[in-house]
């Protein structure tokens, strides 16, 4: 019996080690070994020996990428928003649209009277748009329902997505993202039914792998967040938040202080919350998308964040409202250009870092023991994967040690 199922020799890696010094853990004319599924070893091409492998491929010199991580979307919904698009560029704010009841209450609808298989059959072309991209780890939150049966329903869908298609998933309960209609005026009890009844469930069906509130004056308060929050870890279930995205409303610091794996948009972030999320080590998951298609002005502070060692993660924040853009690489563009992320961040962002937001430590990079995930792309320099959103798409993509089929 072999050693290793596969040897692919030749290749540059980008590793995003930290073990390794070179900027993007690159390592020049490298080998990865392969068994069960996960890396056994990363090593020069010349101290490979092709004996122990039952197959060797020939890399060709191309480099080597972890498999991305996209650790926020909303990938699973019913409708689209493009008539909402046209009214805000006639100048009505988002937050306006939803005070009306429109924005994430007129997804709620449209989830609400889409079967399983309907969000499922909606999710996959959004999904295999990611992964042509070389990512191997979705984050899906549900939030478009806002009822026991919807939400246990999108989470469902969102599970099956990774039946059907090469990529982990990881899901989220956000059944804390809007107030729905039937509590208007009544946000306590709504979220009382979440803590008391919508949690427990998801939590004991193991559909939920965190849970996210998003904290905002159109939203919900400090104290109805603490207490989804706390719920969540009674349940034992990570916690992530929306915080700060339209306003400082210190939902970042609360999350911190209570161990959330990131907390994500970040626009209004102060120092407090930079200093609180240094302290707890919470991932800061930036949202470029949403920045962008809402016409936001305020940016987060990206230097703040750098100067106190907090990592940074990059994701799409796929969604019918704020973000409908299903590509992390030009996530990247837009965060190199609009907030001034370094070509090297944006590449942790999508990789190491993106993993750690969800709490997932043998993903985003390759090393021996960590998950075998990881693309083969025709360029010279991971610079490029940044500069060139799109082009060109992975050559050969890797997911649980095995080629997939383009
Ligand atoms: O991440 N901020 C709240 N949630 C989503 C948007 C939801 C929507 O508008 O449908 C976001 O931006
Ligand atoms: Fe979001």
């Amino acid at each position: 019996m072999s050693q290793w199922d596969h040897l692919w020799i030749h290749l540059d890696v980008a590793s995003a080690d930290p073990e390794v010094s070179e900027a993007y853990g690159l390592l020049r004319d490298h080998a990865i070994a392969i068994k069960d599924g996960r890396i056994a070893a990363v090593l020069p091409s010349d101290q490979a020996d092709p004996h122990l492998a039952a197959q060797v491929h020939h890399g060709e010199g191309r480099l080597a990428v972890p498999g991305f991580t996209d650790c926020h979307t909303h990938l699973v919904f019913g409708g689209d928003r493009a008539w909402e698009f046209e009214e805000r560029l006639r100048g009505t704010p988002y937050t306006e649209i939803a005070k009306r009841g429109g924005g994430i209450l007129s997804t709620v609808k449209a989830t609400r009277a889409a079967s399983e298989d309907e969000l499922v059959d909606l999710a996959l072309p959004r999904a295999k748009a990611l992964l042509a991209e070389g990512t191997t780890r979705l984050e899906i939150k549900s939030g478009y329902g806002l009822t026991l049966d919807d939400e246990l329903k999108s989470l469902r869908a969102a599970r099956r997505i990774g039946e059907l298609l090469p990529v982990e998933i990881s899901t989220t309960l956000l059944s804390a993202h809007a107030v729905p209609p039937e509590y208007k005026g009544r946000p306590d009890d709504y979220v009382a039914h979440v803590c008391e009844v919508i949690l427990p469930a998801a939590a004991e069906a193991g559909l939920a792998d965190a849970v996210d509130v998003f904290t905002e004056g159109i939203g919900f308060s400090l104290e109805q967040t603490r207490k989804v929050f706390e719920a969540a870890q009674a349940h034992g279930l990570a916690i992530k938040g929306h915080t700060e995205q339209l306003t400082n409303m210190g939902g970042t610091a609360l999350a911190a202080s209570m161990g959330a794996l990131s907390a994500d948009h970040l626009e209004y972030l102060d120092q407090a919350g930079v200093d609180a999320m240094a302290a707890s080590g919470t991932v800061a998951a930036l949202l470029p998308g949403a920045f962008y298609f809402l016409r936001e002005t305020q940016k987060p502070p990206i230097q703040a964040l750098r100067d106190a060692g907090v990592p940074m993660a990059l994701a799409t924040d796929f969604n019918p409202g704020t973000s409908p853009f299903a590509s992390l690489r030009w996530m990247m563009s837009q965060a190199c250009v609009m907030f001034g992320l370094t070509p090297e961040e944006a590449f942790l962002g999508v990789t190491r870092h993106g993993a750690a937001a969800l709490g997932i430590a043998d993903e985003g990079r390759i090393a021996a023991g960590c998950k075998a995930h990881f693309s083969l792309f025709d360029i010279a320099h991971p610079n490029l994967l940044a500069y060139q959103p799109g082009l060109p798409a992975p050559a050969v993509r890797i997911f649980r040690g095995e080629v997939v089929d383009a």
